[in-house]
Formats: structure tokens, C-alpha cells, sequence
């Protein structure tokens, strides 16, 4: 129970990766909140809500699009207003967007896929760090954020400038986040995912991106949701001490290649 009593929102925890943290944040003792567009499972399965509280957890479900202000705002006041607090913010949802190369990227894909990719990041940051001001300090915290990047963005995402450029504005929100606030106690690191399988539509160069992946990848096979919620419960919990600004690696070693 490393999240005993512990509050969690989660954006886009409905699928995937998000899916996966909420499941495991919930089981190691949070209360969670999801925010996100629909309620579908992308890879398919109940929704998220009703896993968690068959297996006894404590789980919501908000409908938030994090490329509005006033959805974040409702989402984080709704996890206070029910649990009295916000412990840990999970900056998940993205989209990979239609974009392509940059002279086939269109404003309106480059607006969309910026939109929610790094405007949603800064917007949970935002709010979840007004919250956290407003709490005690706890063990070594206010509240810890954790944001899903990429490595994408540290390196390029072929043919994929918009979702490339907004992963690399998550990993600069989340090192200007943890400096700004460190000295209120509040922590901000990232978790970037290499190739996890979800249902995410693939990226990549090729007719075969599985195949990129695969050839970009040193372990022997490409990542699984549960990769990732290890990861953002470690950051999550007590147990990240004396670390922020961070964007933890687990990929697979792609970026040692
Ligand atoms: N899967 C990978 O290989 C991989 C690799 C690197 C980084 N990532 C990152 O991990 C995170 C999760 O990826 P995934 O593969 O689970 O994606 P996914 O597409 O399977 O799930 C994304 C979830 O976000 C939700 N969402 C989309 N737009 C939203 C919005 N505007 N507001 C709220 N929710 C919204 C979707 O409904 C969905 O539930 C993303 O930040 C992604 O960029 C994934």
C-alpha cells in the first residue's frame, strides 16, 4: 500500500498507459480520479471506474478535455471537493494527431496536437500546484506531479513533428515546474515512456512502425502499461526522495541506442 490515503488524479486514464496507472495507483491504496473524453477502452476491456471498484479500490470518472481550462479546473476541484486533497497529479492524456512531416503538418493539426499535449500539461500543472500550495507539508511534500512524456521530443519522432515538439514542452514544464515550487515542497518529475503496446494508433517511419520499434528497442521485447505504472508509482510515492526536474527513461534502453 505505498499510496495509502493518498489522492491521485490521472488524465486520460481510461486507456493505456493511464489505464494502467490508475489500476495499480488504486491498488497501492489511492483514491483515484480520472479525467478524461470518454470512458472507452481502447485496447478494449471494462472501463477503468469499474475495474478498479470491482477489485474494492476507490475510483472516479470526470468527463475533462485538458485542452480546456475550465475542464482541468472541475477535474482537480472535483477530487478536493469529494477527498479533501490532491497527493499526486498524473499529466497522462495526449494524442498522437494526424500531423506529419512538417510541410504536411497543417496549422490546425500542429494547434490540435499542441493543444492537448502541452497546453493540457501546463494546465494540469497549474492546477494541481494552486492545490498543493493550499496543503500541508507532508514527509517531503505538498504533492508530487508526475508527467508522461516521451522519447520522443529528446530525440526526433519521425514524421512526427507536432507530437515530437509537445512531448519535448512536457519534459521543459516539468524541469521550470520542479524548480519554480521546489522551495514549496512541490515535486515534478516525468516518466518517458519508449514503445509501450496500447491502442494507440503506431507512430513511426516505414510500413511497418511495429518493426521500428522493435529495431529501436535493445531488450528483447517492446514495453507493456505496466512499465510506465511502475515507474509513475515510484514517483508518485514517498519513496522518490530528493528528486525532481527528472524524466525517467523506461524504454527499453531506445535511448541508450
Ligand atoms: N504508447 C507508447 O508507445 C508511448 C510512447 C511514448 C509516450 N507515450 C505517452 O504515454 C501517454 C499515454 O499513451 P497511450 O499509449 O496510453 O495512449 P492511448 O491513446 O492508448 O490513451 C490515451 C488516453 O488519453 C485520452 N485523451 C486523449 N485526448 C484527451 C484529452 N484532450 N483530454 C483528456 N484525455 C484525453 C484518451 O481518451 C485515452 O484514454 C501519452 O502521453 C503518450 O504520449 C506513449
Amino acid at each position: 500500500m505505498r499510496l495509502e490515503n493518498k489522492v491521485a488524479v490521472i488524465t486520460g486514464g481510461s486507456s493505456g498507459i493511464g489505464r494502467a496507472i490508475a489500476i495499480r495507483f488504486a491498488r497501492e491504496g489511492a483514491k483515484v480520479v480520472i479525467g478524461d473524453v470518454t470512458t472507452e477502452v481502447k485496447e478494449g476491456g471494462e472501463p477503468t471506474v469499474d475495474v478498479i471498484t470491482q477489485a474494492g479500490g476507490i475510483a472516479r470518472y470526470r468527463h475533462c478535455d485538458v485542452a480546456k481550462w475550465a475542464d482541468v479546473d472541475a477535474l482537480v476541484g472535483a477530487a478536493v471537493d469529494e477527498f479533501g486533497k490532491l497527493d499526486v497529479m498524473v499529466n497522462n492524456a495526449a494524442t498522437l494527431g494526424g500531423g506529419q512531416k512538417l510541410l504536411e503538418t497543417t496549422e490546425e493539426d500542429w494547434d490540435n496536437v499542441m493543444a492537448i499535449n502541452a497546453k493540457g500539461v501546463f494546465f494540469g500543472c497549474k492546477r494541481a500546484v494552486q492545490q498543493m500550495l493550499t496543503q500541508p507539508v507532508v514527509g517531503d511534500a505538498r504533492g508530487r506531479i508526475v508527467n508522461i512524456s516521451s522519447q520522443h521530443g529528446m530525440v526526433c519522432a519521425p514524421g512526427k513533428i507536432a507530437y515530437g515538439t509537445g512531448k519535448a514542452a512536457a519534459v521543459y514544464i516539468t524541469r521550470q515546474v520542479a524548480v519554480d515550487y521546489a522551495e514549496d515542497h512541490i515535486i515534478c518529475n516525468a516518466v518517458a515512456p519508449g514503445r509501450i503496446l496500447t491502442g494507440k494508433p503506431l507512430g513511426g517511419p516505414g510500413s511497418d512502425p511495429l518493426e521500428y520499434s522493435k529495431m529501436r528497442t535493445p531488450m528483447p521485447r517492446l514495453g507493456r502499461p505496466d512499465d510506465i505504472a511502475n515507474a509513475a508509482l515510484f514517483l508518485a510515492s514517498d519513496e522518490a526522495t530528493y528528486m525532481t526536474g527528472h524524466n525517467l527513461m523506461v524504454d527499453g534502453g531506445w535511448m541508450a541506442f
